[in-house]
């Protein structure tokens, strides 16, 4: 017999006409083990618990090198010509139902490697002013915005936070959730039952409000 669980995801799977919902995590921290990967996997986990195919990223183990500026994504139809793992992303990013993307806040700001990330993705989306532009590579995909920060204040970066998320529904997606994890100077984020819970709830509620949309 079936247990209560499975029986739950087996019903989610069914209300998406068989297909699970699929989210992929990018951790943009050098840490492996660090507080944005544990952030980051902990709400992969609540989302897999409801079924959810989950895939994580962490930008240590890609090699994904800086925007040369050369500006070629926009001038034909070829995309980035940087060769290097940014399309391995890019192809789970286009397969992905949701995105989340954690960054440690780093002298205020996000961390350098989750800008590299970004700029890289100017190559996704042709503006909507460019003759490249194409409706359907703006398809709004859902992104959840997760930072992490040493202070425990979580009004102290919000205006930088708030800019961020704009500048990512200028990439056109749509940036649902903004999770943020203050006051980790006092210690690492795996250590805080309170986070355990919470993110995992975020995990969760990514499922189930994609199955009710
Ligand atoms: C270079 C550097 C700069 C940092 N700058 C800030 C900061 O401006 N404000 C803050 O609250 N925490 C700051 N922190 C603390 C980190 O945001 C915090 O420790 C975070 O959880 C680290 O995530 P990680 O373990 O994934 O690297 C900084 C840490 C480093 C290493």
């Amino acid at each position: 017999m079936k247990s209560e669980s499975t029986k739950q995801i087996i019903d989610i799977k069914d209300m998406q006409g068989g297909k699970s919902m699929n989210i992929i995590g990018i951790s943009a921290s050098s840490r492996k083990e660090g507080n944005t990967a544990w952030i980051v996997n902990k709400i992969l986990e609540g989302a897999k618990e409801q079924g959810a195919e989950t895939q994580f990223f962490d930008f240590n183990n890609l090699d994904i090198k800086p925007c040369q500026g050369c500006w070629a994504c926009h001038k034909g139809d070829q995309g980035c010509v940087i060769k290097d793992d940014m399309q391995k992303l890019n192809d789970a990013i286009d397969r992905a139902n949701v995105i989340v993307f954690g960054s440690p806040i780093y002298m205020m700001q996000m961390s350098a490697q989750g800008k590299i990330i970004i700029d890289r993705m100017f190559a996704r989306f042709s503006p909507r002013y460019s003759p490249y532009f194409k409706e359907e590579s703006a398809a709004e995909k859902r992104l959840i915005l997760t930072f992490n920060q040493g202070n425990p204040d979580p009004e102290l970066f919000k205006s930088y936070i708030d800019y961020t998320k704009h500048m990512f529904e200028l990439l056109e997606f749509d940036v649902t959730e903004v999770p943020v994890v203050t006051g980790l100077r006092n210690g690492p984020a795996n250590e805080r039952e309170d986070l355990n819970i919470m993110l995992k709830d975020v995990g969760k509620t990514i499922v189930s409000e994609g199955i009710s949309k």
